[in-house]
């Protein structure tokens, strides 16, 4: 695993410094595309959600907290944050298959992280179906662990 080492705050270039030769900086309209794609190959498009619309709407709220890492200018992995004044959340975490298992997870974890810290975010909530235990182990090797609440949600429209 790579530590993270001190690094420099900024929403628009490089996010965090962590000693990984992963970039992490904010999404950008050029990201679209690769962002999708790795999304796809991950298999975090789902028919009920539109990611383009997704993206969309994320923009509009909070974009800083929208990151993606890149190796060679090539984008490898994504996070959303948010933060509505109570809790942290994160969303379409992902990593390129090719790219999984070097760390780069808990790199752009810790760079979502410092952002949230920043704002004053006290606790991260996030949603993993109870089927995906690969990534629920991720998450407990990087210190979350299940609040053992039933996850409800209603949907207000209709991608
Ligand atoms: C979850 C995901 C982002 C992890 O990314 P990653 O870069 O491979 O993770 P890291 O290399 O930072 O892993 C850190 C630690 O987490 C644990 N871990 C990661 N992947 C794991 C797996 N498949 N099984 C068990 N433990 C795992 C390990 O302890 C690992 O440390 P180690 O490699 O030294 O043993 C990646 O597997 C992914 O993109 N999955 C598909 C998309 C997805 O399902 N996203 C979540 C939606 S809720």
């Amino acid at each position: 695993m790579w530590p993270v080492a001190s690094g420099c705050l900024s929403t628009h270039t490089v996010v965090l410094e962590v000693n990984t030769p992963m970039k992490i900086r904010a999404y950008t309209q050029q990201d679209k595309e690769d962002v999708i794609s790795l999304w796809d190959e991950c298999g975090l498009v789902v028919p009920q959600n539109n990611p383009a619309k997704d993206i969309e709407r994320k923009l509009k709220v909070d974009p800083e907290l929208f990151l993606v890492g890149l190796r060679e200018n090539a984008v490898v992995a994504t996070v959303m944050g948010g933060y509505e004044g109570h809790r942290g959340w994160i969303n379409y975490l992902a990593v390129k298959p090719a790219q999984q298992r070097k760390g780069y997870g808990q790199a752009i974890m810790q760079a979502v992280e410092a952002l949230l810290i920043k704002k004053g975010c006290p606790k991260i909530n996030l949603q993993v179906r109870k089927t995906n235990e690969s990534v629920i182990a991720f998450y407990a090797a990087i210190g979350y662990s299940n609040d053992n609440v039933v996850g409800l949600g209603k949907r207000l429209e209709h991608e």
